[in-house]
């Protein structure tokens, strides 16, 4: 397209993938242990870790995941209950299953080769379009935009993108500018760079608040920097409308210190987890006991968990069975070692580690 024909987005594209690419080259990170890598096997491992997670706490999942599941196969091969158990403590575990369920049909379907472009690695369990994106550009060199919350956040700056992002109709035409921003065809390692530079931007420079525009390296095109307003990107209306639940939680322990847990239906909160038995009311929790042990449970200080869309005030009961008897068909006692590795919801966790 002639410069004069060209539309805003146009005009800055190549003068910012250029200055992104360098940028990323001097001053992004290089020692990940995900990085320097083309294989999709571990690009997909720490893009899905890293979807809600930091860095720092990644680094040692990472590790250990590949120590004990060097491949998709051994992945795949796994129970859930061990996918869990491994993933305990990283928190949103649906992501810990479609993983699971995602290397399943990485074999079943292809093989145990991870397909190699964007739009059919989006179609697999737990891959949205922007994960599907980053590893296509890192392990494939496809030229595809990324969008996730960081690279949301440098884009609507530089280009003082007041859409609101709540709206899908705004979000897919972000999408449209960031498929416009990308470097020129041609270039597998760029778009690798690229792809890199803008994640490493976001993490490091274009922080939510008090972001660092003096060291930025597109300062002079951001136009939300000129504006003066660069705090007010991304723009978001609509709340999360937040709600709150009370839980209570049976912590029985029997007299050679185990503890009864039993698994979460597969769908719902905590879903796959072992748990303590959760009710909705005290009185609910009293009537799953027998009579003896109904008088000798303790009501303990109750606290609060807060979930992304949920406050959960939970009210741990304790109680202790000398006879050792089952609580219930489901469940069962669990010694500390057991319980220290299977997938839990991290207030159990925390209720059985004090
Ligand atoms: N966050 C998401 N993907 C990342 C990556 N490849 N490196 C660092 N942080 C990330």
């Amino acid at each position: 397209m002639p410069p004069d024909e060209q539309g805003p987005v146009e005009a800055l594209a190549t003068r910012f993938s250029g200055r992104i690419v360098e940028w990323q080259a001097s001053h992004g990170r290089s020692e990940l242990p995900w990085q320097n890598t083309r294989d999709p096997y571990r690009v997909w491992l720490s893009e899905v870790m890293l979807q809600q997670t930091q860095v720092s706490t990644v680094l040692g999942y990472f590790d250990r995941f590949l120590a004990r599941f060097p491949g998709v196969a051994e992945l795949a091969a796994a129970t859930e209950d061990e996918v869990l158990g491994l993933w305990s403590g990283l928190g949103y575990y649906s992501r810990a299953r479609n993983m699971h369920r995602c290397a399943q049909e990485v074999v079943a379907r292809f093989g145990g080769a991870f397909p190699p472009s964007a739009a059919q690695l989006q179609a697999l369990p737990g891959i949205g379009r922007s994960t599907a994106a980053a590893i296509a550009a890192f392990c494939f060199g496809e030229r595809v935009a990324i969008l996730d919350g960081n690279v949301k956040r440098v884009l609507t700056r530089v280009l003082a993108f007041d859409g609101d992002l709540s709206s899908a109709a705004e979000e897919k035409r972000l999408w449209d500018e960031a498929t416009t921003l990308l470097p020129p065809a041609g270039d597998k390692a760029a778009i690798s760079r690229y792809t890199q530079g803008q994640m490493d931007l976001g993490a490091t420079l274009c922080l939510p608040r008090k972001p660092a525009c003096m060291l930025c390296p597109v300062n002079d095109l951001c136009a939300a920097l000129r504006a003066g307003q660069v705090e007010k990107y991304p723009v978001k209306t609509r709340k999360l409308r937040r709600t709150a639940d009370s839980l209570w939680m049976l912590l029985a322990h029997d007299a050679q210190g185990r503890v009864w847990l039993q698994k979460r239906p597969s769908s719902g909160i905590w879903a796959g987890l072992h748990c303590l038995p959760v009710f909705e009311s005290q009185d609910a929790l009293l009537e799953s006991l027998d009579a003896r042990d109904r008088g000798a449970v303790h009501d303990e200080a109750a606290f609060l968990h807060v979930l992304t869309h949920k406050d959960l005030h939970l009210h741990p009961v304790t109680l202790t069975c000398d006879g050792g008897q089952r609580l219930s068909d489901a469940g069962g006692w669990f010694e500390p070692a057991e319980w220290r590795g299977l997938g839990l919801p991290a207030p159990v966790r925390k209720l059985l580690e004090a």
